[in-house]
């Protein structure tokens, strides 16, 4: 059985803190996404993280935690990189990769050495970690390979019946997941973009390598086709350009609101082409095309920049054109 807890309740935070620390697994909200978390020391816990997700065990999840000083025993040595990105971006949408100490677990890092690191800003996200009193695993709280979570409505329809707890904090302000910076080498790499822009991260630490084809043994977040809504996909430069003859019985996603013709359904990402607004609105307009009585998504290109970077690594997952 599946709780309903409204985080805007003075007791729901205490309910799910406890059912973390008895070994439960709760959906809650964090400015990126929602997160399906439990205690992460806790392997048995973590377990039922993999089991509900439907998650191949080869998948490393991110450990949250509330401060910097929270991460003293999850790593051996904190990297110098690491460490200036933490000071730059915490709390907030990045999460480094980082050394790991023999306390964490391996199922928590699929048994790479490596663990990854966030410090989520959204309240609700730390006031659990807070009354949990103890790091918190938490991947994405989708099924494996769907569209990540961004209210908890969209949890619920994913999740209902495999998890402990559902804490309804409304919809998640940034939309798309975290960035993810690899730290243990001489030069940061980027494993991932994500809602904190790269080109911030370059300003504090230099330029970021590629990921390097060893970083991610699989890692399904670098799987091609990931994060992906239940129809085919296309991406297109432009709307325009989807003949007439195609439009009948598909759906549209816009960049900007404009007008369209032709369309069964048109999503527009942002009424003015703004890049956090957009990436605040992704998955819920997939999530609403997928539910649409479509047999196809036409979704047009996004400016490759700031939050544009994560939009269309996400939307060329989907469309599993890369
Ligand atoms: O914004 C976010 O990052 C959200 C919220 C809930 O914090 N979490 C999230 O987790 O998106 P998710 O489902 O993407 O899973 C964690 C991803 C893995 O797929 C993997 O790519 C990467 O983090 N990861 C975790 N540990 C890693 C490690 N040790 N080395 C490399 N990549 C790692
Ligand atoms: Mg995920």
């Amino acid at each position: 059985m599946t709780r309903f807890l409204d985080a805007g309740n003075s007791s729901a935070i205490k309910e799910a803190a406890n059912v973390i620390r008895k070994g439960g697994i709760v959906a809650f909200p964090t400015e990126t996404v929602y997160g399906l978390g439990a205690n992460a020391f806790d392997p048995t816990a973590v377990a039922r993280i993999y089991e509900a997700k439907e998650r191949p065990s080869f998948d490393p999840l991110i450990v949250h935690v509330l401060e910097k000083s929270d991460t003293k025993p999850l790593v051996t040595k904190m990297p110098k990189i690491a460490a200036k990105l933490i000071s730059a971006f915490w709390p907030g949408p990045l999460t480094v990769v980082v050394p790991k100490s023999d306390k964490v677990p391996d199922i928590v890092t699929a048994g790479l050495p490596t663990v990854a690191l966030r410090s989520p800003s959204h309240p609700v996200a730390r006031a659990l970690l807070s009354a949990s009193e103890c790091p918190i695993a938490a991947p994405s709280a989708n099924r494996f390979g769907r569209l990540s979570p961004t209210t908890a409505q969209a949890v619920k329809e994913q999740l209902d019946g495999r998890v402990d707890v559902i804490l309804d904090g409304g919809a998640t302000p940034v939309g798309v997941e975290s960035t993810i910076v690899l730290c243990t080498g001489r030069k940061p790499a980027l494993l991932r973009a994500g809602g904190v822009p790269v080109e911030d991260i370059e300003k504090v630490v230099g330029k970021l390598a590629p990921a390097p084809k060893t970083a991610l043994p699989q890692a399904p977040g670098g799987l091609p086709r990931h994060y992906a809504p239940r129809k085919p996909l296309v991406l297109v430069d432009s709307i325009d350009d989807v003949p007439e003859q195609k439009r009948k019985g598909a759906g549209a996603l816009l960049f900007r609101s404009r007008k369209t013709s032709g369309f069964s359904m048109v999503e527009a990402l942002s009424p003015d082409g703004d890049l956090v607004k957009a990436a605040a609105n992704l998955f819920s307009a997939l999530a609403r095309l997928e539910a649409a009585d479509i047999t196809a998504i036409y979704a047009e290109k996004v400016p490759e920049h700031d939050l544009g970077l994560a939009i269309m690594d996400r939307l060329r997952r989907a469309s599993s054109d890369i």
